[in-house]
């Protein structure tokens, strides 16, 4: 068994291994819009279909919602789950793509080559880095050195919501040693990491009725309440002037982190300039008195994600309208409860109200924060195999993101998630032109080798 062996056949196929990274990213699998369904379902025959190339035992479990696909490979004292997602976000603004979100080509740019296309980094190019990896190993020794639980996903994207009954109904399935989950960043491109705290998330939608109908705003303007007036005003008093969230009892479970963390947090030099300088922004927007990471890996946020209502078209129209919408989100840290801040918010929507309005809330995603323990031995063994093939030494890091599923492992399976991932910041997932680094995609496969003989 060894491991230069199989670092250096992940290298002899790396093109190999972008073919059929390019294939999976053809298949629009775009899981919140019912269109795709089709190509969802046709992302999972792929995947069960390359994982029995490599000799798994696999098959695509039908959910309510986009199957699951879940195979196990292997054998060894050792059993660890792999959990990463086929699905992507959706491609708007399609005119803000350079070319087709779905034709996935290989770039090079002023900052090296990537991979640009949709789902390239999040989660595609993330979990065919554990697959490559497998198939590397397989091909060189015969076999994996442990045994392996495929679980992937085609839900995550839109909320998961067929995800907590099927991890229920195959919870003796889902117990390993661990989870290993890659849906997560590098440090930066020096520093790759182990991800131990995950933001949790609460989604809230809201309509704000006014009159009956939408009027004139001449003939009833001043008469009438306008429903955009008092959305405005609650979006407004969600924060106060030193960046606080005023929801009532928002704060309650939110720690502050310990000195210790915080020493190790400043001991990786995050630049703050260069990572709001990136987006075209200088000043941290965040709670006075925090620093830019805290504001993004410990501290919880309030964002308005959508808000419209009234004529938004072309040219001009005088209209007093009927409703004002919005999307907001919550990002939670620590022991917030998301379905107490739920009822606490709706309560501050209904009291902020005048008289002739109304609201009506439709709730999406509600999941805890994580925070994962790294007492077990096997995550010194995989930061000492992430140093081994990066320049500098993998950090423990936080991340503002949230994957709601490395909790439900712990909870329902007891299985201890750890969270390592290749992405980088500037890899616009979720937004137009989303890219990986050709770097992240090969330096990921040979991590992956590493871990997995640090592991076993
Ligand atoms: N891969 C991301 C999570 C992530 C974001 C990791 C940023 C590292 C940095 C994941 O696919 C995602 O987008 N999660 C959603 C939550 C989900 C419940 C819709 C998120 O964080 O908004
Ligand atoms: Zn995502």
């Amino acid at each position: 068994m060894s491991l230069d062996a199989v670092l250096a056949r992940i290298d002899a196929d790396l093109d190999a291994a972008l073919d059929r990274l390019m294939a999976l990213l053809r298949i629009p699998s775009i899981s919140t819009d019912p269109a795709f369904k089709a190509d969802c379902d046709r992302a999972a025959d792929w995947l069960v279909a390359d994982l029995a190339s490599l000799g798994a035992d696999v098959r695509k479990c039908p959910t309510p919602g986009h199957p699951m696909v879940m195979g196990t490979i292997g054998e060894g004292a050792r059993h660890f789950l792999f959990y990463g997602h086929y699905d992507v976000q959706p491609v708007d603004p399609l005119n803000l793509w350079h070319r087709d979100p779905f034709d996935p080509e290989v770039q090079d740019t002023p900052k090296g080559r990537v991979i640009r296309g949709r789902g390239a980094a999040d989660d595609k190019g993330q979990l065919m880095t554990f697959v490559e990896a497998c198939r590397a190993w397989i091909a060189v020794n015969g076999s994996l050195p442990c045994r392996i639980t495929f679980f992937l996903e085609g839900e995550e994207e839109s909320g998961s919501p067929s995800l907590v009954p099927f991890m229920e109904a195959h919870k003796d399935a889902l117990k390993a040693d661990l989870a290993l989950i890659c849906d997560t960043g590098l440090f930066d491109s020096r520093v790759p990491a182990i991800t131990t705290m995950l933001r949790g998330l609460l989604g809230e939608e809201f309509t704000i009725t006014g009159p009956d109908k939408d009027l004139h705003s001449g003939m009833y303007g001043g008469a009438a309440m306008n429903p955009i007036r008092v959305m405005a005003r609650v979006i407004a008093a969600l924060h106060d002037e030193t960046g606080r969230i005023t929801v009532p009892g928002f704060y309650d479970g939110v720690p502050e982190i310990s000195n210790a963390l915080r020493a190790q947090w400043e001991g990786l030099g995050f630049d703050a300039g260069a990572f709001l300088g990136d987006v075209g922004l200088s000043v941290p927007a965040g709670e006075a008195g925090r620093s830019a990471l805290e504001m993004i890996w410990s501290r919880p946020t309030c964002e308005v994600n959508g808000i419209w209502g009234g004529y938004t078209g072309d040219g001009f129209k005088t209209v007093l309208p009927s409703k004002a919408h919005a999307k907001i989100s919550f990002r939670l840290v620590g022991q917030q409860d998301p379905l107490a801040i739920r009822e606490s918010f709706r309560k501050m929507v209904r009291d902020l109200l005048p008289p002739d309005c109304s609201v009506e809330f439709h709730g999406h995603g509600a999941s805890k924060a994580g925070q994962f323990d790294t007492s077990d031995p096997a995550f010194e063994a995989a930061r000492r195999a992430l140093s081994d093939e990066w320049p500098d030494t993998a950090a423990y890091i936080g991340c503002g993101g949230s994957i709601p599923i490395a909790g439900h492992f712990l909870n329902i399976a007891g299985t201890t998630p750890m969270l390592i991932g290749f992405g980088k910041d500037d890899d616009q997932i979720h937004s137009p032109n989303e890219k990986y680094d050709l770097e992240s995609f090969h330096k990921g496969i040979r991590s992956w080798a590493r871990i997995l003989q640090a592991l076993s």
